[in-house]
């Protein structure tokens, strides 16, 4: 975004206006074209075939470069897709670090790498001091992956501090922002190179569709071999998915803004609850990431918490089949609220605690939500 851009919350609102010259429609078009003529002069318009580029997917691509303060954002079928075109671009010799508890499927596919093609992979733990640092010295990295919220305990990483560590080191700093979207944290602005969403969570917010996006800080050699890549893999997300993307983006702040604020009453709460051990949200001023988290997010503290239930994994789970409104089911970032036992689905790697519940807060009435779970305790 430049300094003359609108602010994210109207670049938003109107996301798609006026795209089609011709009508001044405020809705931008769909272009479910798979294949694009060339002229007179045999030259194309800048469209040759959809597994490259749509030109919906460019306009919201462009939205959301703008969003993220990018030079260029491209589009995937699922966050994971995303993920994995990224991580696919690199060499055998390259050494990644990451935070032993972040997103189970991007912990899994970075093993899977380490084992079947001899990348090294090193896990650092992002709640001790220091411990970034030590995994950085003991090898050459070339790519630091990190959540600056960590799901599902809500530590928090300091992107700025990262970023240094990570430069410092010779690498460069890949953000998995997916639960803290641009309109309260701004990856590359805190010295970030890459930032990735699964848009399927909170970019398009109402769980009726699968995506993903990287946004770039430069058009830089590896940013060719991830469009590359995506091209070769083919994970482009189809003409239909991006437009309801961006009907969706359409009221991200808003969202965003409601359901961070339900989650900060909530957790308030239930801070110190007697069937609960511990509640783990970054807006609760006991929280040891609280600065952190006050310092580089803007409006709120995001809508994702966890409880530690006072008892063992079948409590849990047993407290989750017993809300009303909670729906007991997986992803998060939806306008509907949701609850899960993270150590049931994330299999046998889990490093989640057995008595965690992960609470994703959607815009229902915090009261109503309050009092659900405050019935599936007792
Ligand atoms: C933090 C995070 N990253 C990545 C993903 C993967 O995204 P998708 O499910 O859209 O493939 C998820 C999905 O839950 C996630 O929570």
């Amino acid at each position: 975004m430049t300094n003359n851009d609108p602010s994210p919350d109207t670049l938003l609102a109107q996301g798609g206006h006026f795209i089609d010259s011709e009508t001044r429609a405020i809705v931008a078009p769909i272009h479910p074209s798979t294949t694009f003529g060339r002229d007179e002069r045999y030259e194309t318009r800048g469209f040759v075939y959809a597994r490259t580029a749509n030109p919906t997917g460019r306009y919201v691509e462009a939205l959301l470069a703008r969003l993220e303060g990018a030079e260029d954002a491209l589009l995937f079928g699922s966050g994971m897709a995303g993920i994995a075109t990224f991580f696919e671009t690199l060499r055998r010799d390259e050494r990644v670090v990451a935070p032993r508890i972040m997103y189970h499927g991007s912990a899994d596919w970075l093993r899977r790498l380490a084992e079947r093609r001899g990348i090294d992979v090193a896990f650092f733990d992002a709640s001790t001091p220091g411990s970034l640092e030590e995994v950085l010295g003991a090898g050459d990295t070339t790519v630091v992956w990190i959540e600056p919220s960590v799901n599902p305990t809500w530590d928090v990483i300091d992107v700025r501090a990262t970023a240094r560590a990570a430069h410092a080191a010779g690498a460069i700093l890949g953000v998995d922002a997916t639960v803290t979207p641009p309109v309260t944290l701004r990856a590359l602005e805190l010295g970030a190179d890459i930032v990735f969403h699964s848009a399927t969570k909170y970019l398009a917010g109402h769980s009726d569709l699968t995506a993903g996006v990287l946004a770039t800080r430069e058009r830089d050699a590896r940013w060719q071999d991830i469009h590359s890549a995506r091209t070769g893999m083919g994970g482009v997300l189809g003409a239909f998915e991006t437009w309801l993307l961006l009907r969706g983006m359409r009221t991200l702040h808003l969202r965003y803004a409601r359901q961070a604020a339900n989650a900060l009453a909530i957790a308030r709460h239930f801070e110190r609850h007697s069937r609960l051990a511990a509640v783990l949200y970054p807006g609760l001023e006991s929280h040891p990431g609280h600065a952190v988290a006050k310092r580089q997010m803007r409006g709120g503290f995001g809508a994702m918490l966890s409880l530690l239930v006072d008892g063992d994994a079948a409590l849990a789970r047993r407290i989750a089949t017993r809300t009303k409104l909670f729906v007991p089911a997986s992803s998060l970032g939806g306008v509907e609220s949701l609850i899960e036992h993270r150590a049931t689905v994330e299999g046998p790697h889990s490093a989640t605690p057995a008595n965690l519940l992960r609470l994703s807060v959607g815009i229902e009435s915090a009261d109503d939500l309050i009092a659900d779970l405050e019935q599936a305790l007792a």
